[in-house]
């Protein structure tokens, strides 16, 4: 008996130090943060576990303690049962996550990187790009996908416990042909998802401006089509379905929303139809879309199924957005309002003078950019669950300010 249980506890220990070092290693290929939160919780046990042992083991070689033996090797083995199960939970679930090389799906795989808990499945088109590269160095399982081809989604979500899925209505293959094609893609995924067991579908949505505007605002597609796809998805029966409505970029500043500077030095932000006093959710898409993603995960289904979770910061007013360039660059910002389609069409390109663009500012407008839907409106939530979410002034600071 004493030598049997001699050797069991000598097993234990080289098990333990085995699995901590291949664990180190695994941490270190998964995660840009090695061994951050409650994941080396069993790496701490198992190396206590190991020093623990050496010194009882040294100290009881040769002598007769044969029930502090059994009891010590219960102990060692209860340990082992909480370390095996903790271990096969950290790297049993793959979360596929679409747009791995954009702003929302970048952001979600970083988020979930740095938890270390989930083997992480990147889609992308062309997995030879720089941005595709830079996820596979840091252990993304980077996967061809064209999200417009059934059998390729079918690849790329088998095995998958969880998708978090964005689609992208302005991609060349959809804006400039098909405008319909969004809602084909994010349906026909949702389908693929289904058929392919996925516990857990996330999808980046967006409010029914058509329906909710009693059909006034009919061209959002950007924005309605979306919806159309979560409303299917919510009765296709996926066990678990949760919706990310996504503010207003941040980064939207320079881009959609051009700025133009005036002779006397002032700078002009301009919005069609919106005044001072109108007010944007404000997202910085690339720093907090994952936290907010990766906390919902770590929280589980059972809480968020169903559910349909802002991501935004807060809600700026034009003229706070236009004090906080001034504050950080040193140069006055000012809003200029378009307030009519003529000079919608002297302001913006071609490419931003149309029905789309300018009934999402009259729906911004007249509803509100998350329309009057309480649940999406309530930015707590966001805040709850990534409580060091950006300001829009901070992140201003940041990409703007002086140096
Ligand atoms: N701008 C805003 O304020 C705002 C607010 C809310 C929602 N949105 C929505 O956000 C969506 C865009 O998301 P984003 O900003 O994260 O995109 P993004 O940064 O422009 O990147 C686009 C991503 O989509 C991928 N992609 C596009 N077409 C694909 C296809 N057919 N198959 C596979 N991958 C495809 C690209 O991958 P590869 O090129 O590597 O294949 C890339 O990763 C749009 O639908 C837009 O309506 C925007």
């Amino acid at each position: 008996m004493q030598e049997f249980l001699h050797h069991l506890r000598t097993i234990q220990f080289a098990l333990s130090f085995v699995c901590f070092s291949v664990d180190t290693v695994l941490s270190s290929i998964h995660s840009e943060v090695p061994g951050m939160g409650w994941f080396i919780l069993p790496d701490f046990i198992t190396l206590s576990l190991s020093g623990y042992y050496i010194i009882t083991v040294g100290k009881q070689w040769n002598k007769n303690t044969a029930n502090s033996d059994v009891a010590l090797n219960i102990f060692l083995i209860i340990l082992w049962i909480i370390y095996g199960s903790s271990k096969a939970y950290t790297f049993s679930k793959l979360i596929v996550v679409s747009g791995a090389t954009g702003a929302q799906g970048g952001s979600v795989v970083n988020s979930l990187l740095a938890t270390g808990h989930y083997k992480i499945r990147g889609l992308t088109r062309k997995p030879d790009s720089d941005k595709a590269k830079a996820l596979k160095s840091k252990g993304v399982e980077v996967f061809k996908c064209d999200l417009s081809n059934k059998d390729e989604v079918k690849e790329a979500l088998k095995g998958a416990d969880i998708a978090w899925i964005v689609t992208n209505f302005w991609d060349p293959s959809i804006v400039g042909q098909d405008v319909n094609e969004e809602v084909r893609q994010g349906k026909m995924i949702a389908d693929v998802a289904k058929e392919e067991g996925v516990n857990w579908l996330f999808y980046s949505s967006l409010p029914n401006t058509t329906t909710e505007s009693g059909g006034k605002y009919s061209e959002i597609l950007h924005f309605a089509g979306k919806n159309n796809v979560e409303q299917y998805i919510r009765k296709l029966g996926i066990p678990n379905v949760t919706f990310n409505y996504l503010g207003f970029y941040s980064q939207n500043f320079g881009g959609s929303v051009p700025t133009k500077q005036k002779e006397n030095g002032e700078i002009e932000i301009v919005f069609p139809y919106l005044e001072e006093d109108d007010k944007i959710p404000m997202i910085d898409v690339e720093s907090d879309t994952g936290p907010i993603v990766a906390k919902i995960i770590e929280e589980g289904p059972e809480k968020w199924n169903g559910k349909k979770v802002p991501v935004a910061a807060e809600y700026a007013t034009l003229k706070s957005i236009a004090e906080s360039f001034t504050k950080a660059t040193g140069k006055t910002h000012k809003i200029k309002t378009a307030h009519n389609d003529e000079e919608v069409a002297k302001e913006f390109p071609p490419s931003f003078n149309n029905e789309e663009f300018k009934q999402m500012y009259k729906w911004f407008k007249e509803f509100g950019y998350y329309g009057k839907d309480t649940e999406v409106n309530d930015l707590s939530v966001a805040k709850k669950l990534h409580p060091n979410i950006k300001t829009f002034e901070k992140y201003v600071l940041e990409h703007y300010g002086k140096a």
